[in-house]
């Protein structure tokens, strides 16, 4: 839920007042623009030119594994080491770091898998001002230019990607402070106005500071001069390249907090051309259209994940998670860059298209005029090295499958997480949650799982109940799991800090949690007043966190409670920008500023392994986190924060979770409905429409709106909202098997279509409809009193069948399609194979068993493939026992066969196959099915000639057995 005005909390009623007061926006105010953010600021204002960096050919040593050569930059003499490696599969890694640093910087841990197997890499050729080097089997070759450096990536004549072409290499050196005498007068300025306000605003109320056993916040705005108290008197800069001692290096200041910088200026920087490409995705979280915008005029992208009371709309403002992974396309090619780094970053991108860069015209020289595209990409980060990786593709399923071979791919989530979940902040107490679930059973509407905000806890003291509303959690969940329900509670990463409470004094003696710079706990002001945040970068302190979610740990937990970890950018009400204090200090002795993009990444992690070893490493976890960083999909869930009940966010939520798929991130859904502000029933069913067909489908909504449980806006609408959930539980085989796959290989869930159909130009800035896996193609409604949509249908030759009336559409055209409220646009691609489980019950645990029905739906040459993956939907032994069916159903030559997918899996299940529905179909004159034993059967059909569909009744074969069905 929000960070910000929490109305209910008395010391901070006035902010709130004022918050509230003003429009429902974000203010700005509270978040850094690049100008404000110093090493943003000092990167940019470094313009493309001639780089200072030189490389040193001399100096190259070709190891088994990497290349290795020295950088200098020319003005300041430092020399840097430019590291190389070829990995399997089409990916360059590049690394640039401080040859001889003062101290060790940081290198992100814990993200990567694995260290890539490695290619072996040959000088190829070498002249007196380059060197080329052979990157593996696919052709690649990198170019490496001596003065100025720069780097060429080359396929044969095809240049791929130029770094530092632009000559934006900007890595600040650590360094020692050169005038410490006028940085003491200069911070001790500082805290005489710190002095000074506090004397002025004493009539203020305000939160207890830091010292006083809270900590230090002033909402209001500061006095004129307070700002730049703390660097007003630094020295003048000497004239380098770098402007190492320009304002704000060793010390900056935002609103009211000063950030003491310890290590003084340490940021780091690259560029990246890509000739060829005007198309770029990625780099999520922002509230933006998939396709990215430039950044020239404004402000660059922002990955730092931040806590954003009621953010806004198509800006590149930062949101709660960060994953620095960008994509290129083109017709031709997919490429990505994935900048390993996480630290606050900022992206600019820049596109000759709006007016031509440099390198630009050069290549348009060289390759005699003519128009050639090209994106320009920047990264700048605070800290940490230059680490990254060219994901060369060629195509988008290739780009995807590198990205998860670095980093991983989507756990496959439990199957009830796939059902329809409903939270509220808050169900107020154990009547309240069972009158809502006796109203799904009412209104027969499917539901898996309720969900619990942070009200349920004894004063927001995670890990407890609170004793009056909620004192027997234990028979609370024993009835909802007796109708197979789930209940997820949330587990948040700020920690009361209250020496009555056993889970803040266990990880103070232990020396758990995050300290300030002078070394005591790290505080800071969130729900339950004040707080202390655990480390969860310290491998120790997660395992203990691990070790809370056991069931005398956690008490009143069972197996049927799951988790959300909420707030954990961390959120921090009193902290600059509403996060952390960057010169707070984690385990190992790094400072937040090197890892802030991780920490809630850690915290989704202990708290999944947590649930894993709750049942003896048996069972999946089910955890939705708010933040979160690249690698995070291996952990749960994750959605789009704290969105508002208005249309224009029902439709962001489209591009925001295909930019989260496109990051490895397949489990994304939006808080159905809008968090903020209440919904009209006609925005509210579009929502349900829309979230049905999102992977992560959830309704949720803050403290203060009106009650929106799916049955209180009459009759009518209740329907529409059961139909869409109804819809949802029959496609979960499909979705199942969709992120089965996705685990598998890595291919997100929801995906653009320009995935599906890479060289189609007109899906490339396609915001209103997507894939789901490779056979669904879905445009939800998402504008108010609409009457119609246009949906593309893509696919030279191919057919598409409306999912309603079954109708056979050619592609490609743009489909005028009427709708109604009852309507959601779905077309199955012609070609495919969607099973499905059509008696809807209560809860996906109801469901187990159910009979399938398979809808095959023909290619213009009368053929279509799909698949089915089944297990237990809730243990490893998929995994460790091999428990699993994955079923191939393959329709050629008027013949349906169903063979094993995969002959390693094994499985159990009574299912049967109820009905064949075959679109496309001509009439047969009879029906026989085949099953393994040779004996023939007839079966019933059914033929519309109208629609050309074609039904068959009740094959009755078991669904994990070989079979034909022959159309005579
Ligand atoms: C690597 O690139 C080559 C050439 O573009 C391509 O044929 C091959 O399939 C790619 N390999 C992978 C694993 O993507």
């Amino acid at each position: 839920m929000a960070a910000a005005p929490g109305r209910r909390r008395p010391a901070v009623l006035l902010w709130a007042a004022v918050c509230l007061a003003t429009a429902l926006a974000v203010d700005r105010s509270n978040f850094k623009t690049c100008e404000q953010s110093g090493f943003c600021r000092r990167q940019r204002g470094l313009q493309p030119g001639h780089s200072p960096y030189r490389a040193l050919l001399e100096s190259l040593q070709l190891g088994p594994d990497a290349a290795r050569l020295q950088l200098v930059n020319e003005v300041t003499k430092v020399p840097l080491l430019l590291e190389l490696w070829g990995l399997q599969g089409n990916v360059t890694r590049i690394r640039i770091k401080e040859l001889n640093p003062l101290r060790p910087r940081f290198e992100v841990p814990d993200v990567l898998v694995a260290e890539p197997p490695v290619e072996r890499l040959a000088v190829t050729g070498r002249d007196e001002g380059s060197l080329e080097l052979s990157l593996g089997p696919a052709g690649h070759r990198l170019l490496v230019t001596e003065k100025p450096f720069r780097m060429d990536l080359l396929q044969g004549r095809e240049l791929l990607c130029s770094v530092n072409a632009r000559g934006l290499l900007f890595f600040e050196h650590l360094r020692q402070r050169r005038d410490s005498f006028s940085d003491k007068v200069s911070s001790s300025v500082g805290s005489l106005w710190d002095k000074i306000k506090t004397l002025f605003h004493r009539d203020t109320p305000r939160e207890p500071t830091a010292e006083e056993g809270g900590a230090a916040e002033g909402q209001e705005e500061t006095t004129g001069g307070t700002e730049d108290a703390g660097t007003q008197s630094e020295k003048p800069t000497e004239a380098t390249a770098e402007a190492a001692e320009e304002p704000g290096s060793w010390e900056e200041t935002f609103k009211t907090h000063t950030d003491t910088k310890p290590n003084g200026p340490t940021s780091v920087g690259l560029d990246f051309s890509l000739p060829g490409f005007e198309h770029v995705y990625g780099i999520p979280e922002h509230a933006d259209s998939l396709r990215l915008r430039t950044t020239e005029g404004g402000d660059p992208y922002r990955l730092y994940n931040l806590d954003v009371f009621q953010y806004e709309l198509y800006n590149p403002m930062a949101l709660y998670g960060s994953v620095p992974l960008l994509l290129a396309h083109s017709a031709r090619r997919t490429l990505g860059i994935f900048w390993l780094n996480a630290a606050e970053t900022w992206v600019d991108i820049s596109s000759n298209t709006a007016g031509k860069t440099l390198f630009g015209k050069l290549l348009d020289y060289m390759q005699g005029g003519g128009e050639t595209p090209q994106t320009d990409v920047r990264w700048m980060s605070e800290s940490g090295i230059v680490d990254v990786f060219l994901l060369l593709g060629p195509t988008p399923a290739a780009v995807a499958g590198q990205y998860a071979a670095l980093t991983g791919t989507q756990a496959l989530p439990p199957l009830f997480a796939l059902g329809y979940h409903q939270s509220r902040w808050n169900y107020n107490d154990e009547e309240d949650v069972a009158a809502v679930e006796r109203g799904f059973e009412e209104h027969a509407v499917p539901c898996d799982v309720l969900w619990l905000d942070i009200e349920h806890a004894d004063g927001k003291r995670y890990f407890t109940w609170d004793p009056s509303k909620f004192p027997r959690p234990r028979d609370m969940l024993q009835r909802l799991a007796a109708k197979k329900r789930k209940m997820v509670s949330i587990v948040d990463p700020h920690i009361k800090v209250d020496s009555g409470y056993r889970v803040h004094n266990e990880l103070r003696s232990r020396g758990f949690y995050v300290k300030t710079k002078d070394g005591s706990d790290y505080e800071g002001w969130c729900w339950p007043g004040s707080a202390a945040y655990p480390d969860f970068t310290n491998p120790e302190m997660r395992a203990w966190w691990a070790s809370m979610f056991a069931y005398d740990q956690y008490e009143g937990s069972t197996e049927n409670l799951f988790t959300w970890n909420d707030m954990n950018e961390p959120s921090v009400f009193s902290g600059p920008e509403v996060t952390m204090h960057k010169d707070a200090v984690h385990h190992g002795g790094w400072e937040h500023r090197d890892l802030h993009n991780l920490y809630g990444l850690y915290v989704q992690m202990a708290t999944a392994e947590g649930q894993i070893q709750r049942s003896g490493g048996q069972h999946r976890p089910f955890v939705l986190s708010r933040a979160f960083f690249a690698g995070s999909q291996r952990y749960g869930a994750v959605w789009t924060g704290d969105n508002a009940a208005e249309w224009e966010h029902l439709k962001i939520s489209i591009p925001m979770c295909l930019s989260f798929g496109l990051a490895g991130l397949s489990f994304c859904g939006s808080d159905v409905g809008g968090f903020f502000k209440n919904p009209e029933a006609e925005l509210l069913v579009r929502w349900y429409q829309a979230g049905a067909f999102q992977p992560f489908f959830r309704a949720h909504a803050h403290l203060d709106t009106a009650r929106r449980e799916p049955w209180l806006f009459g009759e009518e609408n209740v329907a529409l909202i059961r139909a869409a959930i109804r819809q949802r539980y029959a496609l979960l085989p499909f979705w199942y098997t969709a992120f089965y796959r996705s685990h598998r290989h890595g291919l997100p869930v929801m995906r653009p279509l320009w995935m599906e159909y890479p060289e189609d130009a007109t899906t490339f800035a396609i915001d209103d409809q997507y894939m789901i896996d490779r056979a669904l193609l879905v445009h939800p409604v998402t504008e108010q009193g609409a009457r119609g949509v246009q949906v593309y249908l893509p696919g030279k030759g191919e057919v598409w069948y409306d999912v309603a009336s079954l109708q056979k559409h050619h592609a490609p055209q743009t489909l005028y399609v009427p709708v109604t409220m009852s309507s959601v646009p779905v077309f199955q691609r012609g070609g495919t194979v969607v099973p499905r489980q059509e008696r809807v019950r209560r809860s996906t645990e109801c469901m187990r068993g159910d009979p399938f029905t398979l809808y095959v739906a023909l290619s213009p040459q009368g053929t279509a493939e799909g698949d089915l993956f089944l297990d237990d939907g809730q243990s490893f032994d998929y995994e460790t026992k091999a428990r699993y069916l994955h079923r191939q159903f393959t329709f050629a030559g008027n013949t349906l066969t169903a063979s094993s997918a995969d002959p390693r899996g094994s499985f159990d299940t009574p299912a049967w196959l109820e009905r064949v529905v075959i679109l496309g179909a001509g009439k047969p004159a009879a029906v026989v099915l085949r099953p393994a034993d040779g004996s023939e059967t007839r079966l019933d059909f059914q033929h519309e000639a109208e629609t050309s569909v074609l039904t068959l009744r009740k094959p009755g074969v078991r669904i994990g057995d070989d079979w034909a069905i022959v159309l005579r």
